[in-house]
C-alpha cells in the first residue's frame, strides 16, 4: 500500500476505511416505539446484523485496509475490535482513528469519552485523535486538551476534521501547531481546491470523507466518467479513489460490500495523466453533500 508521510515523520496508508457506524443508514426508517418491535429489533440486531457488521470490516481488515477511521460518535469501538480479532490482522498493525464526538465537546467529558473508546477497542492509544467538528465556542478548548491527551500518551497524531482556513489558523493561533491531518468532504462535486493548497503550505494532510460523494448521480453517470474508466480498464470508483491520492489525498471510502472493498482497494495499479485529472478536477460544482462547518447545527451531529 502506498504511503503519505506526516509532518511528523510519521508514514500514513494512502486509502482509509471508514465503516461508520453499526447500522448506518442515509435514509433511516420510521421509528419504532412499540416495546415488542424494539425488542424484536434488538434481538435482530444482535443475532444478524452485529454479526454482518462484524463480518464486513474483517473482511476490510483481511484485504488489506490498515488506516481505519472511527469517531466516538459512531460507537464505543466493541464491535470493531471484535472485527480486529476475526480478520486475525494485529491491533499493531492498523492504525486507528477516533474523533471526540460534539456531545463531549458540549459537556466537556473529553478525557472520559477517550477512555470509554480505549476500552472498547481493547488498546492503551490510538493512532490518530481527531475532533469530529469544530464546534463554536468549544473547539478551541478541545484542541487544548487533545494536545494534553497526546502529552498523557492516548494518542500519536493529533488531526482534526471539517476544519475551514480560519479554524486551522485559529488553532495555531492558540496552541502554536497545526494539526497534522484535516479531514473534511472533498470529491470531484467539491474539490476544496483553495483549503487543500491551504493545508498543503502548512503541511497538514488532507483526508477526504465521502469521498465518492457517496456515489450520488452526479457522479457516476456523466459519461466524461464512464470514457474514463473505460479508458483506464477500471470502475469510476476506482478513477475517483486514485484520483484523490494523486492529488495527496487520503481518500476514506466505506463499504461494508467485501467485493467492493476489494475494487476500492485496487488501485494502486495505475496513473491517471495530468491531462485527465484536470478533466477531474473540471468536474467540480462546489456541490457539499454534507454539512458546512460555519452553518450547521453541532447539536444535530
Ligand atoms: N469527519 C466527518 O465528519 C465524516 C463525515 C462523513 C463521513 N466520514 C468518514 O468517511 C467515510 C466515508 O464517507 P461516506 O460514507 O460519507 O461516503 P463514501 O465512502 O463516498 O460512500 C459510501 C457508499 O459508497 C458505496 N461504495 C463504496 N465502494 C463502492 C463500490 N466500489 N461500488 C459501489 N458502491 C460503493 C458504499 O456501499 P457498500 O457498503 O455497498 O459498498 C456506501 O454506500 C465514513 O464511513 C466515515 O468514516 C467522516
Amino acid at each position: 500500500m502506498k504511503e503519505f508521510t506526516l509532518v511528523s515523520g510519521t508514514k500514513i496508508p494512502a486509502l482509509g476505511f471508514g465503516p461508520d457506524e453499526y447500522g448506518y443508514t442515509p435514509h433511516p426508517g420510521k421509528v419504532h416505539r412499540d416495546l415488542v418491535h424494539r425488542a424484536f429489533r434488538k434481538l435482530k440486531r444482535v443475532t444478524i446484523g452485529y454479526p454482518r457488521y462484524i463480518d464486513s470490516v474483517a473482511a476490510a481488515f483481511r484485504t488489506g485496509y490498515r488506516l481505519f477511521d472511527f469517531s466516538a460518535a459512531y460507537g464505543d469501538g466493541s464491535l470493531i475490535t471484535k472485527a480486529i480479532k476475526k480478520s486475525g490482522v494485529s491491533r499493531e498493525e492498523i492504525m486507528i482513528t477516533t474523533r471526540v464526538s460534539n456531545r463531549a465537546q458540549f459537556n466537556g467529558k473529553i478525557e472520559e469519552e477517550l477512555q470509554r473508546q480505549l476500552r472498547g477497542f481493547q488498546t492503551d492509544y490510538v493512532d490518530v485523535l481527531m475532533f469530529h467538528w469544530p464546534v463554536t465556542d468549544h473547539y478551541e478548548d478541545t484542541w487544548l486538551k487533545m494536545l494534553e491527551l497526546k502529552e498523557k500518551g492516548y494518542c500519536k497524531i493529533l488531526g482534526v476534521a471539517n476544519c475551514h482556513q480560519h479554524h486551522l489558523e485559529r488553532l495555531k493561533e492558540i496552541s502554536g501547531v497545526y494539526p497534522e491531518i484535516d479531514q473534511f468532504e472533498m470529491h470531484p462535486l467539491f474539490t476544496q481546491k483553495s483549503l487543500r493548497d491551504f493545508c498543503k503550505e502548512k503541511h497538514i494532510q488532507v483526508e477526504a470523507y465521502s469521498p465518492t460523494a457517496r456515489q450520488d448521480d452526479r457522479l457516476m453517470n456523466p459519461p466524461k466518467l464512464k470514457r474514463l474508466a473505460q479508458k483506464y480498464n477500471k470502475s469510476i470508483t476506482q478513477i475517483i479513489l486514485r484520483w484523490h491520492i494523486q492529488h495527496g489525498v487520503i481518500p476514506v471510502i466505506r463499504s461494508l460490500t467485501p467485493v467492493h472493498q476489494r475494487e476500492d482497494f485496487h488501485i494502486f495499479d495505475f496513473e491517471i495523466s495530468s491531462e485527465d485529472m484536470q478533466s477531474i478536477d473540471d468536474i467540480n460544482i462546489n456541490a457539499r453533500i454534507r454539512y458546512d462547518p460555519d452553518n450547521c447545527d453541532f447539536t444535530a451531529l
